[in-house]
């Protein structure tokens, strides 16, 4: 009797504390949300590997398409937090040149899902200002995918809002492939290759690389995505299936980013220099004003280029 009494208070104890648990991480995940409305440390641009779509439709004994489905759906998503925090440009990985390799039936599903997704959500996208990019290999692909993503990208060519670029049918070692052989086919000599030149001929060629790359479905690796574009980015792993991925997963996935410090191969003491000659040559030779001070401090720990502070 004593001992199920005991047992019963333990539980209360642990209950309570669990509970408590769970509020501070709701009280930091609120304060979280409210500095990245506010724009600060916010990352310019997010790639997501979107993993995890199988399993999440495995649990439910649904086919595997039925997630892909459901992965839409949690991208659909993630556009409109990029908006609400104020990411600019954000990268997805949605059929990788491996991917190819999947039993047929699911590589079907991904091809109609790619073009279906482009007829049912481009004009709304548009008119929300989104400028869509398709970044991979066109070549393989059914004409039928080909004309729509080539639609996609005309009709939203001038949007500024958010840029959303779609990887299909993309794999990085294909993408420097193709750079060295546009790079031999303009016979440029070995001497005068730099990073420039390889960069310049990437399918990313006009695009930032990307600050934070984010995967969900737990595995820690890059799967031949944005492998030179990435060599600065930093990473963020969760376990959340793709399907589940939600605001406070977007919202850690930011946190973990605003944590970092950058330093691009630099000692800290060069980067806090750097960062507090921007902030007075972005203010004239003064002191920096309060806004501009706290936006050279964000930079400094994501090493991003001081940006003015966002008023909402
Ligand atoms: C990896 O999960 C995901 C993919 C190979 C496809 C990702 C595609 C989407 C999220 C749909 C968005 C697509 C369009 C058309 C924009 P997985 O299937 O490998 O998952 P698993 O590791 O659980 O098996």
């Amino acid at each position: 009797m004593a001992k199920r009494r005991i047992k019963t208070l333990l539980s209360a104890i642990t209950g309570a504390m669990d509970g408590g648990a769970q509020r501070e991480r709701e009280r930091q995940t609120e304060a979280a949300r409210l500095r990245f409305v506010e724009g600060r440390a916010t990352p310019r641009h997010v790639a997501i590997i979107m993993d995890g779509n199988g399993r999440w439709a495995t649990q439910r004994r649904l086919p595997r398409a039925v997630g892909h489905r459901a992965g839409v759906e949690a991208l659909r998503r993630v556009v409109r937090l990029c908006d609400t925090y104020h990411v600019p440009m954000l990268s997805v990985y949605a059929f990788s040149t491996e991917n190819w390799g999947r039993p047929q039936e699911e590589v079907d599903a991904l091809m109609s899902l790619m073009w279906e997704t482009i007829r049912s959500d481009v004009d709304r996208l548009h008119r929300e200002g989104v400028r869509l990019r398709h970044i991979g290999r066109l070549e393989g692909l059914a004409p039928d995918v080909r004309e729509a993503i080539k639609w996609m990208m005309d009709l939203t060519r001038e949007n500024t809002k958010l840029e959303l670029n779609v990887c299909f049918n993309y794999g990085a070692r294909a993408e420097l492939v193709d750079a060295m052989r546009a790079i031999a086919a303009e016979g440029i000599p070995p001497s005068q290759i730099t990073e420039e030149t390889i960069s310049h001929r990437l399918y990313t060629h006009d695009l930032p690389d990307p600050d934070l790359i984010i995967r969900t479905g737990g595995e820690m690796r890059l799967s031949n995505y944005l492998l030179w574009q990435a060599a600065y980015s930093e990473y963020y792993s969760t376990a959340t299936l793709w399907p589940d991925f939600d605001e406070d997963d977007f919202i850690a996935a930011l946190d973990a980013y605003a944590s970092r410090k950058r330093r691009f191969g630099k000692t800290d003491a060069q980067i806090a220099a750097e960062r507090e000659a921007q902030a007075k040559s972005a203010n004239g030779v003064g002191e920096p004003d309060s806004a501009t001070a706290e936006s050279a401090e964000s930079a400094a720990t994501t090493g991003q280029e001081p940006q003015p502070a966002i008023k909402n």
